[in-house]
């Protein structure tokens, strides 16, 4: 097919959490081909696992900046490539390959503070690179007919914003067992003292400012940690101010005990509101003054088109995660390949996370931390970027 996007991928290896998800959500629209990737800094088992994905043994590389330099002499080089590393390596991955303008797609938190989220912007847009977040959320069906319906005013003018990512994945000290994933994320050096908010925090910031529009303006934070023996902080209570002077709160927990993935957005209007959980992804509740509640469910022909879009397999049959990362990398090759035959721009209202969304989860994290350490002082975030959106 003419048509595939040739794609690296760094990170993602044996044993890796969510390097799969993005393998899996390339194939299913069938518009990308995995030709190219560095999968872990162990060089041997990477080679390994790259051989079982079938890959050219040409093109498995060592390390992400052989893998840059062979792929752009290339005339079939890889046009985009994931960053599916932990947070601290981010930004340098990046960096390679948007310098040689390759587009990239980055796993969250983009990069470990604002000022090189900032860089991997204006590198970006100075090499005419794509540069996308798996913010993946944002790409639920449900999440994007809750966004279309609270931007066109469905539920009224938003009074309050309502959002959580209290997940229970480390209620206990999973990073004294020797839990891969775990180790890194409890590691300040890598996950960083505010981990919890890097890694949970800005997924529920980015679902809130997608689904309403509106940006954090301040935030008065309190930090703690849960489990005895922790490094990091591992449960945040945010108090935010929004854009409009709209009030909100938001809760980001790895220790929240019993939750599995705990990721919730209620937003409400003046005449209403509507409520998105990860637990149910295909619903959307919507009740109104009366306290009546409406249901919808994904595939229903009078949902938005922003929604309806995304359907693969119609009513009443469910579509999850996988589905959800398919329909980001759904929108980013749309992107992609416009670009490649310049085609005018597809960016929609409602499409992937940018850079640009990653340095305000950044400058989210940064705000914060300073507050949490000022024992919870309002602190207010600029409005670093919003012109570049
Ligand atoms: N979008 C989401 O929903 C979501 C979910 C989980 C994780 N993440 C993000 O994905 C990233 C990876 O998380 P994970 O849980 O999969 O971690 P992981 O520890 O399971 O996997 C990381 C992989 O990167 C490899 N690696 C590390 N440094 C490398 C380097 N320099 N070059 C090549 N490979 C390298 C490791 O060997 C491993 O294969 C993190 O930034 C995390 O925040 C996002």
């Amino acid at each position: 097919m003419t048509h595939r996007l040739r794609a690296g991928m760094v990170g993602g290896g044996a044993g890796a959490n969510i390097g799969v998800a993005h393998r899996y959500a390339m194939r299913l629209d069938d518009r990308y081909e995995l030709v190219a990737g560095v999968f872990g800094r162990d060089a041997i088992a990477a080679l390994a696992f790259a051989r079982d994905l079938g890959l050219d043994e040409q093109r498995i590389y060592a390390d992400y900046e052989q893998m840059a330099e062979s792929e752009t002499r290339r005339p079939d080089g890889v046009e985009v490539v994931v960053v599916a590393t932990p947070n601290d390596s981010h930004f340098a991955i990046a960096k390679a390959f948007l310098e040689h303008g390759v587009s990239v797609l980055c796993e969250k938190p983009l990069t470990t503070d604002s000022a090189s989220a900032a860089e991997l912007v204006r590198i970006a847009q100075a090499h005419g690179a794509v540069l996308a977040v798996a913010h993946v959320y944002s790409a639920y069906a449900m999440v994007r007919q809750a966004a279309r319906m609270v931007r066109d005013g469905e539920i009224g003018n938003v009074r309050f914003i309502d959002v959580e990512h209290a997940s229970g994945w480390a209620s206990t000290l999973l990073e004294s067992t020797g839990h891969k994933q775990a180790s890194w994320r409890t590691d300040p050096a890598v996950g960083g003292r505010l981990s919890v908010v890097a890694d949970l925090g800005t997924h529920a910031h980015h679902l809130a400012r997608y689904v309403t529009g509106l940006e954090v303006r301040a935030v008065s934070a309190q930090l703690d940690t849960l489990v005895p023996g922790r490094q990091i902080f591992d449960n945040a209570t945010v108090q935010l101010r929004w854009s409009g002077d709209v009030p909100g709160r938001l809760w980001a927990s790895m220790a929240a005990a019993g939750h599995s993935h705990g990721l919730r957005l209620r937003v409400f209007g003046d005449r209403g509101n509507v409520e998105w959980s990860h637990q149910d992804p295909d619903q959307l509740i919507v009740q109104d003054l009366e306290c009546r509640t409406t249901i919808l469910s994904q595939g229903v022909p009078s949902l938005a088109t922003d929604s309806r879009r995304l359907d693969r397999v119609g009513l009443g049959h469910a579509e999850g995660f996988i589905e959800a990362f398919a329909n980001l990398y759904g929108d980013v090759a749309d992107e992609l390949l416009a670009r490649r035959e310049r085609r005018p721009s597809t960016i929609r209202e409602l499409s992937f996370p940018t850079g640009v969304d990653g340095l305000k989860g950044l400058e989210f994290i940064e705000a914060v931390g300073v507050s949490g350490g000022a024992g919870g002082a309002w602190v207010s975030l600029g409005e670093v970027g919003e012109e570049a959106t």
